[in-house]
């Protein structure tokens, strides 16, 4: 059993992973300044795996706070490093809050990190550093295409960040490329919590047909794709959050094979919104209302994941198909519905 500190641990993809480690028997310490999740996320963690995280909220931006706390949690093992604002068009219009929060926090927390001899850090990355991929599927070794925001740009200088400090010290890392996290655990008690307007596709489904929203605007049918709407490689958060657990254990069990190692995380299978659309409707039995509108700027018209590299070396395969995504997104939205109901 090792001790991990989960860096957005109460965020969507942070919580489902503190169930997978807490259910592999590790501790887990989460940091979070609940920027984008809710406190109770850690009572319902508890509920679904009879253990309640150890929890500190503070600014992972701020240095001093940061630091002070790796000075006070030298027990800790390894880290997974979640934490980050992660909307697309807020980057846009906001860029330097993003490349404050997103850079400094890291640099914060490799700094701790290198000071207390913590070695192991697994990152959150994400298939947005390929862009429009030249070849389909896009493996790891395809090229990093110039970022389309400000916040995909924080993935790639993060990515850059953790190698060169690699080469000046003993920390090794794992980063991890997502492609398209959807879903919810299957108890229903945690799941995605956006605040305001969803920007994503599934979440804004689910919220059209709960009756939060009116109707679901399609970006564009005119893509070179079979029905003309963009594809992508949708994939089950639990299926992410457990390849999380593989990947530390795999730095902590010395079974890396490199300091650096980058893993793409998708099923290999895309979906057009049209086919996730479809889908949902099929699983839920609901009807969507929705409507073609013009594109997305900045939307690529289509990619997925070459999942070899993951699925040789991690011994990892992502098991969930869409359906299933749908039901348990499907599932979380009725839950919420259900609690804003008795509040
Ligand atoms: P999320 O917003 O649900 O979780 C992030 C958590 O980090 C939140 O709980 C937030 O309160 C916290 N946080 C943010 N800044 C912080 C700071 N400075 N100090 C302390 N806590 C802070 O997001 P998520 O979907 O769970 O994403 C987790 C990670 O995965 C992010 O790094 C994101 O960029 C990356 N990622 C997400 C997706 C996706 O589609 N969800 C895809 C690829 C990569
Ligand atoms: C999927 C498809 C939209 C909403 C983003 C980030 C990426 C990563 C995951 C973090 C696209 C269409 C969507 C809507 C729609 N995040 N859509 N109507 O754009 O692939 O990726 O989230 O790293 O960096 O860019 O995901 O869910 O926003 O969109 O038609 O209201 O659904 O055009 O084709 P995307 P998404």
């Amino acid at each position: 059993m090792s001790k991990i500190l989960v860096t957005g641990g109460t965020g969507y993809i942070g919580s489902h992973t503190v169930v997978e480690l807490q259910n592999k028997g590790h501790e887990v310490i989460i940091v979070d300044n609940l920027s984008n999740s809710q406190i109770d996320v850690l009572d319902n963690i508890f509920s679904i795996s009879g253990v309640k995280p150890e929890f500190e909220q503070f600014d992972l931006f701020d240095r001093e706070k940061t630091l002070d706390f790796f000075r006070r949690h030298n027990e800790i093992d390894a880290i997974i490093h979640f934490a980050a604002y992660k909307a697309v068009g807020e980057s846009v219009e906001n860029p330097l809050m993003y490349y404050h929060n997103n850079i400094f926090s890291l640099v914060n927390i490799l700094t701790g990190m290198i000071e207390n001899k913590i070695d192991t850090i697994v990152f959150s990355s994400s298939c947005t550093v390929y862009g429009q991929p030249d070849e389909l599927p896009v493996d790891e070794n395809a090229p990093i295409k110039k970022a389309m925001s400000p916040y995909g740009n924080t993935k790639q200088i993060s990515e850059e960040i953790i190698t060169d400090t690699l080469h000046s010290s003993k920390l090794k890392a794992i980063l991890l490329r997502y492609f398209n996290p959807i879903g919810a655990h299957e108890s229903a008690k945690i799941g995605e919590l956006p605040l305001g307007i969803p920007n994503n596709l599934v979440p804004f489904i689910t919220q059209t047909v709960i009756g939060i929203r009116e109707q679901l605007k399609v970006f564009g049918d005119d893509y070179k794709t079979p029905d003309g709407t963009p594809i992508r490689d949708y994939i089950h958060v639990v299926d992410l959050a457990k390849a999380h657990v593989i990947a530390v254990d795999r730095m902590l069990e010395h079974k890396n094979k490199k300091n650096l190692e980058i893993f793409n995380l998708g099923t290999g299978n895309g979906y057009s919104v049209l086919e996730v659309i479809n889908s949902f409707e099929k699983v839920t039995g609901e009807k969507l209302n929705y409507k073609i509108v013009d594109r997305r700027p900045g939307d690529v018209t289509e990619v997925w994941a070459d999942t070899k590299f993951a699925n040789d070396e991690l011994g990892w395969k992502a098991e969930k198909g869409i359906d299933e995504m749908n039901l348990s997104a499907w599932k979380w939205e009725l839950a919420l519905d259900a609690k804003k109901k008795t509040k």
